[in-house]
């Protein structure tokens, strides 16, 4: 029988280069897309599909992480007394259950893949899902949960998979799957940042996983892989050569790359103008400042 999917590990150890200077002191998935920091978007996924266990692999100068998921004594109880109550209830979604939040450290950025696998003691002998926080999907059914529905299915493991345009993949982990138009797809082999022109097809890994334990043990035994870091897609390519149980998994949804500052202000955009309380005003001001710059041309 397939064991339920619990637990999750975020991988919030990076250095968040793109961004500085900000990130100087800012942890990457504290900054704010409208309201809620990247990492509320990832925690929120999670929560709905099913996870109830949080593995945060953090590094140095992650402390704002920590925080956030905690009590703010002296903040509820000034609102309480204010008679706030509707602001109360937002931080609701902030707070954990004693417990069910856990950090470890990375103490070196040696990779995606070697952060994972900190969190190898946590996970023990269950399978898990991975969520980068940068990347951010919007979607009806959240992604997660559209893969841990397949997953029930399949078994194995599952990997979210978006079409990139071929100058792209020189950028991402890269799916070799038979042509199919289907979701759920059969993986004969995985390849990251492959060399313009050498991609396997324009299927792209991005930021959600459901992975086998076994997983944890292909990162323990591989040496660096692109760039020197230990890399998830080696780990993932080891296990597809020996049990053939890797999918990509087709989401239904938009995904925004919150870890580049294009993406990050795209996903501004489409969450404002998505905001009941906003959109009317952000569409106005996104309109006459295109027509500006349209007569100004
Ligand atoms: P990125 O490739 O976006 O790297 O990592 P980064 O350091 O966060 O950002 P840039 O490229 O310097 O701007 C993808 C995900 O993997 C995590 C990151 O925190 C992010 O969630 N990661 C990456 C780690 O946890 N540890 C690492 O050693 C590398």
């Amino acid at each position: 029988m397939k064991r339920k999917v619990t637990k999750a590990v975020f991988p919030v150890a990076g250095m968040g280069t793109r961004f500085l200077p900000a990130t100087k002191s800012v942890p990457k998935e504290i900054m704010t897309l409208v309201d809620r920091p990247l990492v509320q978007y990832a925690i929120d996924e999670a929560r709905a599909a099913g996870i109830t266990e949080f593995i945060f692999v953090t590094s140095r100068g992650k402390g704002a992480l920590e925080d956030y998921f905690d009590r703010a004594p002296e903040l509820e109880a000034s609102l309480k007394a204010k008679g706030k109550t509707e602001l109360l209830k937002v931080l609701d979604d902030t707070t954990m259950d004693s417990g069910a939040i856990a950090y470890v450290r990375q103490h070196q950025a040696l990779g995606l893949g070697h952060a994972v696998w900190c969190a190898r003691h946590l996970i023990g002998d269950e399978p898990f899902a991975v969520l980068l926080p940068d990347d951010v999907i919007a979607a009806e059914t959240p992604c997660l949960q559209q893969m841990v529905d397949a997953y029930a299915q399949t078994g194995g493991n599952m990997i979210a998979a978006m079409e990139v345009a071929p100058e792209m993949a020189s950028s991402y982990g890269i799916m070799d799957v038979p042509p199919s138009i289907g979701r759920v797809l059969p993986m004969q082999g995985m390849v990251e940042k492959p060399a313009p022109g050498t991609q396997p097809s324009n299927l792209a890994a991005i930021g959600r996983y459901i992975l086998s334990p076994q997983i944890m043990r292909h990162l323990g035994e591989i040496a660096p892989g692109a760039g020197g870091e230990v890399q998830l897609t080696d780990a993932i390519a080891c296990e597809i050569s020996e049990r053939q149980n890797v999918y990509g998994y087709r989401f239904d949804g938009q995904r925004y790359d919150c870890g580049s500052k294009a993406g990050f202000l795209q996903a501004t955009v489409a969450f404002g103008l998505a905001r009941p309380e906003l959109g009317e005003e952000l569409e106005g001001f996104l309109r006459s400042i295109m027509a500006q710059r349209r007569a100004a041309e």
